[in-house]
């Protein structure tokens, strides 16, 4: 089981510090692979915090290229450099409203895995996708740049389901995570609205191998809450 924590734009320095002494000396579960994903600037905070645990840190986003003039981005040997130890991809948040596409999604995939960090990549269809029948298909367009490696995670976030309190339901995560390994031999994360009362229900499914938490992973007690769940 994986559970990641996805801070999205909340939580500076300051905020992140004492977060993630707390969460280093919580009692955590040992078969549970716990992973924080705090903004780019509260990333070495975390790093500093959580050095010598389990806990890995990850970052949101990392670019293709090494180096170069690309204004606002980081580049995955930075994050190494910093100590992180992995990066989420494609987040749904990026798709929508920074203009990530399957072809950028792929080739920052593949710049992450090379440069050594973890990658969680996200994918997940709108309502109107779903409504439309077309689930299937846009996953396994957004499926098809994604290599199969050892380090690659794969988190199935139904857009609708993102801060709307509306879960999938768990056989809809099951179909999902199926087909999603019909494709790529992976692990598979559930995420949207993720919470403490229904994390027992998602994980209950075969094909769920953890979540990717947002909202409630910013409130310690939650978080460690939904670490602790078992099916
Ligand atoms: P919420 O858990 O707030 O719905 O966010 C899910 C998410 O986008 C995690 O990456």
């Amino acid at each position: 089981m994986l559970i990641a924590g996805n801070w999205k734009m909340f939580k500076g320095p300051d905020e992140t510090a004492p977060f993630c002494h707390a969460l280093r000396n919580a009692d955590l579960p040992e078969d549970v692979d716990v992973v924080v994903c705090p903004p780019f600037v509260s990333l070495a905070p975390a790093v500093q915090a959580l050095a010598g645990t389990e806990v890995g840190v990850f970052a949101q986003n990392c670019h293709w290229a090494d180096e170069g003039a690309f204004t606002g981005e980081v580049s995955a040997s930075m994050l190494k450099e910093l100590g992180v130890y992995g990066t989420l991809v494609g987040h749904s948040e990026r798709r929508q409203y920074f203009g990530e596409t399957d072809k950028t999604v792929g080739r920052r995939v593949e710049a992450a895995l090379a440069a050594g960090l973890d990658v969680i990549a996200c994918i997940g269809e709108t309502e109107a996708e779903r409504e439309a029948g077309e689930t299937e298909a846009v996953l396994r367009r957004q499926l098809a740049v994604l290599p199969q490696d050892d380090d690659l995670v794969v988190a199935y976030e139904p857009v609708w389901a993102i801060g709307t309190g509306k879960t999938a339901t768990p056989e809809m995560a099951q179909e999902a995570h199926a087909l999603i390994k019909s494709v790529l031999d992976v692990p598979v994360l559930y995420g949207g609205s993720v919470k403490p009362e229904n994390a027992a229900d998602l994980f209950a499914q075969g094909h769920v191998d953890g979540a990717l938490v947002g909202g409630a992973s910013l409130d310690l007690e939650s978080f460690l809450a939904i670490c602790r769940t078992r099916s």
